[in-house]
């Protein structure tokens, strides 16, 4: 067993040198940055008294992280799901590692309750995810993080996510969505993916728009408030608003691009909600540098803990800049320089100032570290790229 931090959080799991989901309880470090983006993100959106649920929670590390580090008055309750034994017993033994003692573990089969055991302040259930959701009343705050696609969960999502609620998907089903199998896309996303220098973005939004069919069947508009890519894995944030109205709006924004698609349109970002995250962040970097400096701890988890946070920082910074620019795609710069047979091409970072010079807006993007997002036309930026 080994001890692991992460946040204010602390876990015990058996290690293995592989992660997979052959592990015993599922822990991957690598996706700390979207458990550290989830709190930011709620501690971000003014929500107050929220209902939260995570219908695979695996170890358990991002609920406690929750419960250690949201801000005071956002849980209402929160409820851990998974159907494997082993991580519901990790999920206990870890709420005790954090002293966290007032939970209550909801017996298998305990259906005359059961709707009722969701409103425990922090609840532990060990049922298939879909049939977790179906058996609530609801949540205000529903977190589906399988292995692979999200789809077998969306449809019992949508129906217990209450009416302004905020839906987080991750999927890490990339191959397809970003055109490695394009028929596999068609299947299941229901839109020709197209595997070039934008496939991600397109990705992206190909996943967005298929969430959002879903919801729409219960006349229910989920707008995109935070969505990423990053190593292996699609991230989105959605706000639902209920009604009929609303709902018209999404599929206006449903369209082609690129030869790709349907794909959602629309923003992928509040970039109000980014400016707060990355504010919020700035303040929390500034206070751990303080902690980090007067703390015993080793010189090596100073060093990790500081290069963690300059990561998130960089990483929110990019998308912060490139939220304000209301494009759909990017311009991957050696592609068209391949393409138009540009030889010498500039730094990323002196082809944004030139843009900017002409008076357009550009910055680099979160999708591709040689893509440029900006409002210039393609001729002029072929003219600006030959100067
Ligand atoms: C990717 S892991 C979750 C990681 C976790 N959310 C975190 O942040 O560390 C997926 C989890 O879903 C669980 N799982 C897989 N299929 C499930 C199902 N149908 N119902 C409930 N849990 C399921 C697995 O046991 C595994 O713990």
């Amino acid at each position: 067993m080994k001890l692991i931090t992460e946040g204010l959080a602390k876990i015990s799991i058996k290690t293995s040198n592989k992660v997979s989901k052959d592990m015993d309880v599922f822990y991957n470090p690598v996706m700390k940055l979207n458990r550290d983006i989830s709190v930011l993100l709620l501690n971000s959106i003014n929500k107050k008294n929220m209902q939260i649920s995570l219908p695979l929670a695996g170890s358990g590390i991002r609920g406690i992280r929750f419960l250690k580090e949201l801000n005071k008055g956002i849980i209402k309750s929160i409820s851990f799901n998974d159907c494997s034994k082993k991580a519901v017993n990790s999920i206990k033994n870890s709420l005790s590692l954090n002293k966290i003692n007032n939970f209550k573990v909801i017996k298998k089969n305990n259906n005359i309750s059961n709707k009722n055991n969701h409103d425990k302040k922090i609840s532990i259930h060990n049922e298939d995810a879909n049939l977790f959701l179906l058996n609530s009343t609801g949540f205000d705050y529903i977190d589906i993080d399988p292995f692979g696609s999200s789809n077998p969960y969306l449809e019992s999502a949508v129906k217990r996510l209450s009416r302004n609620g905020i839906l987080a998907v991750t999927n890490t089903d990339t191959a397809a969505l970003s055109g490695t199998y394009p028929n596999a896309c068609i299947r299941n996303y229901w839109a020709v993916p197209k595997r070039d220098y934008m496939m991600h973005e397109t990705g992206l939004r190909i996943l967005v728009r298929k969430i959002q069919l879903v919801a729409m069947q219960h006349d229910k508009a989920l707008f995109p408030i935070f969505s990423y890519f990053k190593d292996h894995y699609f991230r989105i944030f959605f706000q639902c608003i209920k009604g009929k109205k609303e709902t018209d709006k999404i599929p206006k924004q449903h369209g082609m691009f690129n030869n790709a698609g349907p794909l959602w349109t629309g923003n992928l970002w509040d970039d109000k909600l980014v400016n707060k995250m990355h504010s919020e962040l700035l303040k929390k970097s500034i206070e751990n540098k303080k902690t980090i400096k007067n703390n015993k701890t080793t010189i090596n988890k100073k060093i990790n803990d500081n290069q963690n946070h300059n990561d998130i920082l960089k990483f929110l910074k990019t998308i912060k800049e490139e939220s304000k620019i209301n494009t759909i795609g990017f311009y991957g710069i050696h592609d068209i320089a391949k393409k138009r047979k540009i030889k010498i091409i500039s730094k990323k970072e002196d082809i944004i100032k030139k843009i900017r010079k002409k008076g357009y807006k550009a910055a680099s993007t979160h999708f591709s570290g040689t893509g440029i997002r900006s409002d210039i036309a393609y001729n002029k930026l072929i003219s600006l790229l030959k100067e």
